[in-house]
């Protein structure tokens, strides 16, 4: 088994998974209970001087029978008094020493600061996150992602923080910016010594048709708020890696945003993430999720042949480049699996449709089962137009293929394709080495 314990800026955590400062985080019974569960760190819900939330406050998206791919909120910062918050933080880590407890704070003034850091450290926060993040509320009043949009602002109020603070202060970025690397070296240059990215991203997530009140309507109104949860992932992956490459940036990361297994977890960690958080899967499913992060990760890292989670950190970030940069040489085309293929006719639309028109069919025996054993199997000749299976009738069949001469290797057809490995994409061997657009421009070729 390995090591999944990690140091994040010289704090010691059990392993990389914690829960991100949201609702989850919000009293010391629930977060004593995540520890439980098996989380190894829990950021506070956001501290600061407690204000009143709406109702409603929470809307999703779901798609295709999936809940929840994508989760909204406009909820503000704690709603609790200050002094149970602090004294549930003392009791948290008396109890469990060796869990990380991080203080989330979002105030106004500089004495505000000093004394909400005070009572941080007082209570035994194990560090600080400066929430710079909530794209809602927060930010009309001067807070949360408005100085996130102003990288002197930012700069300052860390280097406040860390004036004030004799723990680790981590800066949380909001992704509701046009360059994640502004807040970024703000946040550096401000004396952090971590990141945590992403929080939320400005969004209104729908409207009722019927009373014509964008979603969620508080009364007959509504605001826009944060979008989270599995569909913000890949915005998070790429913010990440664009920190996590960047030599200035020389700060670990806590990576956050539509985690919600052990893979998701993995990415974040190789993209140069050392800890990462989750909100809307422990919403959505409860703390126990993370029993099945600790064992599926465990089992990737062995795997692997890595001994620790450390190993993993950053791995991926050598294969993250500019476009520029990319192989023009190197091609692959699409493989049909006929055994596999179910004659559904989605490769063939989506490569005439959407693609270089390189998808022909023909009679061949088609795999769909139709009530009847014997239809179907005919000499694979005939190029035909695919034709559709619908009940009662005989169907026919219609067997894929790919004119290889044609396709540009652009994977639609087997991403759209529904059977498990029908659609290959195979590397076809060239004599060319690696040329890149890079390469031909400087060698004045393109
Ligand atoms: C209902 C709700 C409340 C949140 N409250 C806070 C908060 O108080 N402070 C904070 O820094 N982030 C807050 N967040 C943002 C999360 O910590 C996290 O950055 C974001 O949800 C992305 O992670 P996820 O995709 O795992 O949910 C909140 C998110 C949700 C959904
Ligand atoms: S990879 Fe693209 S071009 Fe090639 S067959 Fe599939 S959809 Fe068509
Ligand atoms: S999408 Fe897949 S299953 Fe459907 S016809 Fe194409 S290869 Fe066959």
């Amino acid at each position: 088994m390995a090591d999944l314990s990690v140091n994040i800026c010289g704090i010691k955590s059990p392993n990389p998974f914690w829960l991100a400062s949201a609702p989850p985080t919000n009293t010391g019974e629930q977060v004593m209970r995540g520890f439980d569960a098996g989380w190894g760190g829990a950021v506070w819900k956001t501290l600061g001087e407690p204000i009143v939330n709406v109702d409603s406050r929470f809307g999703a998206i779901d798609y295709s029978g999936t809940k929840v791919i994508g989760f909204n909120n406009i909820e503000l910062i704690t709603d609790r008094p200050l002094d149970a918050n602090f004294k549930e933080i003392y009791e948290v880590k008396k109890r469990y020493p060796d869990n990380v407890v991080i203080a989330s704070l979002m105030v106004e003034t500089k004495e505000e600061w000093q004394e909400i850091i005070k009572r941080s450290v007082d209570a035994g926060a194990d560090g600080l996150e400066l929430n710079f993040g909530c794209p809602h509320g927060m930010c009309e009043r001067g807070m949360g992602s408005a100085v996130a949009e102003e990288p002197k602002v930012l700069a300052e109020i860390t280097s406040w923080a860390k004036e004030f603070s004799n723990v680790p202060v981590f800066v949380k970025l909001s992704p509701n910016v046009m360059d994640i690397r502004d807040p970024g070296l703000a946040a550096v240059s401000g004396g952090c010594d971590g990141i945590s990215l992403i929080n939320t991203i400005k969004s209104i997530i729908g409207v009722d048709l019927d009373t014509l009140v964008p979603k969620p309507s508080v009364g007959r109104e509504s605001t826009n708020g944060g979008y989270c949860g599995p569909a913000i992932k890949p915005i998070a992956l790429h913010m990440l890696a664009v920190l996590g490459r960047d030599p200035k940036i020389n700060v670990p990361i806590s990576g956050i945003g539509g985690i919600s297994t052990w893979q998701d977890a993995a990415e974040f960690i190789a993209l140069g993430a050392t800890t990462i958080q989750v909100c809307t899967a422990v919403m959505h499913y409860g703390y126990r999720i993370v029993d099945d992060m600790i064992d599926g990760f465990n089992n990737y890292l062995d795997n692997k042949g890595m001994h620790s989670a450390n190993e993993l950190i950053g791995k991926a970030i050598p294969g993250f480049v500019e476009w520029g940069e990319l192989d023009l040489n190197y091609d692959i085309i699409a493989k049909i699996d006929e055994d596999k293929c179910i004659g559904c006719g989605l490769c063939y639309v989506a490569c005439l449709d959407g693609a270089h028109q390189c998808i022909h069919t023909r009679k061949g025996p088609c795999n769909a089962w139709h009530g009847d054993p014997d239809h179907g199997f005919g000499p694979r000749t005939e190029v035909m137009p695919p034709v559709w299976h619908n009940g009662g009738e005989p169907a026919m069949n219609h067997v894929p293929f790919v004119d290889e001469k044609e396709c540009i290797g652009c994977n639609l057809c087997m991403l759209v394709c529904p059977v498990p490995d029908c659609i290959n994409m195979v590397e076809v061997s060239h004599s060319g080495g690696k040329e890149s657009w890079k390469d031909r421009t400087t060698n004045g070729s393109s």
